[in-house]
């Protein structure tokens, strides 16, 4: 297992460029399910979830060519060969239960093993299998998988339904099953993420009627038939905000090529009230601290455009480094705060009790060995390490891998002291 290796480093100074969204990815290569004609995404991530989405979609018999290095995806589901989307793969990612509306809606039937728990939280399946249900799914749970079937084995039937929690992959199934059922289907309380527009974007230009995309209400007119695309993946979000921080954390600026504030505003704001200036440029986002020390600030996770979840652990980091206190409360997920344990190994002082983060900025923290637990934690760690005295070694970063490409090299680029060991 790999580990990557951080010393104290900064000022930073130069451009990373933003690559294609990981979770507007993951749900649009599922919609190839939804048509028998080849469906093209370019601007794809060079990420190892995004190979296990392709041999997910390749184990039901769908086409997925990786080309241009991995940036497109050429996939084509002229001809499935199972409807069964085996526990083995499915384990390695939850993003897995999302073939299960597009499958259901295309072949009439879907055996979607359980995700299975992971490091933050219990996810259940269960307003996916309401949402569905909705649509006149018969959906049983036997032996770990979630069997579904169509009535009748024909087309799902339109229908007004309002999920309990604004749900980012219960909206996704939802809204590609609807393309293909008979009449109209209605989604409330549905999530509004940037990355279900990217989806909605791409279903209409295979010929779906959709409209209410990036509200809480979706409205689906269902068509019989869908057809290819090509279409950009939008950038990803989530590692502009971590990048974002890097120059925050250890002093410099840089330029994050691709970047766009208008899908991290709530982020924005906290970033600007810690004391960091953001400017526009004709390429992206330019970023840097105004002055030496960084302001405590107040974070509560929401869904979109709350403050993102998937930042909370980056935003913790640079709040150990803080001149105040700092409250951050993760509503989202039941266990997010894996990394904290980690952040106090470096000398971190935060207290933890229930969903609630309660952290002290000290003047500078002290490189040690930590392990990443999460996609979102272990990238918090190497944010960490860059402003703190000595080495920090990171370990288990296979979870970085999942969803930022390139990462010591993005990081070196702009002068971090970062590398990546056996
Ligand atoms: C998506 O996960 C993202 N993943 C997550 O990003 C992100 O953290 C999450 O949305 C919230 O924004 C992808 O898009 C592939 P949810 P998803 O359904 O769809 C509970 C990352 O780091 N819930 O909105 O699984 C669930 O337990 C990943 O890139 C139920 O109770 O998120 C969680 O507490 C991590 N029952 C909350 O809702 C259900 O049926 C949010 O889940 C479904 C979810």
């Amino acid at each position: 297992m790999d580990s990557i290796i951080v010393e104290e480093s900064g000022p930073l100074y130069g451009k990373i460029a933003i690559a294609g969204a990981k979770n507007a990815c993951l749900t649009l290569m599922p919609a190839t399910l939804l048509s028998d004609e080849p469906l093209t995404l370019t601007n794809a991530p060079r990420l190892s979830d995004i190979g296990t989405m392709s041999l997910l979609l390749q184990s039901l018999g769908v086409e997925v060519e990786s080309l241009n290095g991995g940036l497109v995806l050429a996939l084509s589901s002229h001809a499935l060969k199972t409807t069964r989307a085996d526990y083995e793969i499915v384990r390695k990612m939850r993003a897995s239960n999302l073939v299960l509306g597009p499958l259901l809606a295309r072949a009439g039937e879907a055996i979607v093993s359980l995700p299975g728990g992971c490091a933050i939280g219990a996810r259940p399946m269960d307003l996916h299998i309401s949402a569905l249900r909705a649509l006149g799914a018969e959906i049983e749970l036997k032996d770990g998988y979630l069997h579904a079937q169509t009535p009748n084995k024909g087309r799902l039937v339109g229908s007004e339904y309002k999920l309990k929690f604004a749900s980012v992959g219960a909206t996704e199934n939802f809204v590609m099953a609807a393309c293909l059922a008979k009449g109209r289907s209605q989604l409330k309380n549905a999530a509004m993420e940037p990355e279900i527009v990217d989806l909605v974007t791409c279903l209409k230009s295979m010929g779906a009627n959709i409209s209410g995309e990036g509200t809480d209400t979706i409205t689906i007119r269902g068509v019989d038939k869908l057809n290819g695309t090509t279409h950009s993946v939008i950038m990803d979000r989530i590692e502009l905000g971590t990048y974002m921080l890097a120059p925050v954390i250890a002093g410099g600026e840089v330029e994050l090529i691709g970047g766009k504030m208008e899908f991290l505003e709530a982020f924005c704001g906290k970033l600007t009230e810690a004391g960091v200036e953001i400017s526009k440029t004709t390429n992206g986002l330019k970023v840097k601290r105004k002055l030496d020390t960084i302001n405590s600030v107040d974070v509560k996770t929401a869904v979109y455009p709350g403050f993102p979840t998937d930042l909370q652990a980056q935003m913790m980091a640079l709040m150990c480094t803080s001149n105040g206190v700092s409250k951050l409360e993760e509503a989202i997920f039941e266990n997010r705060f894996m990394h904290a344990p980690e952040l106090m190994r470096m000398g971190a002082q935060i207290d933890v009790q229930g969903g609630t983060a309660v952290v002290k900025g000290v003047s500078k923290l002290k490189g040690a060995q930590v392990m990443a637990t999460d996609l979102r934690a272990s990238v918090s760690l190497i944010l960490a390490g860059l402003a703190a005295q000595g080495q920090t070694k990171v370990s288990r970063v296979y979870h970085l891998d999942r969803g930022y490409e390139k990462l010591v090299e993005k990081l070196k680029n702009v002068g971090a002291n970062v590398e990546r060991v056996k």
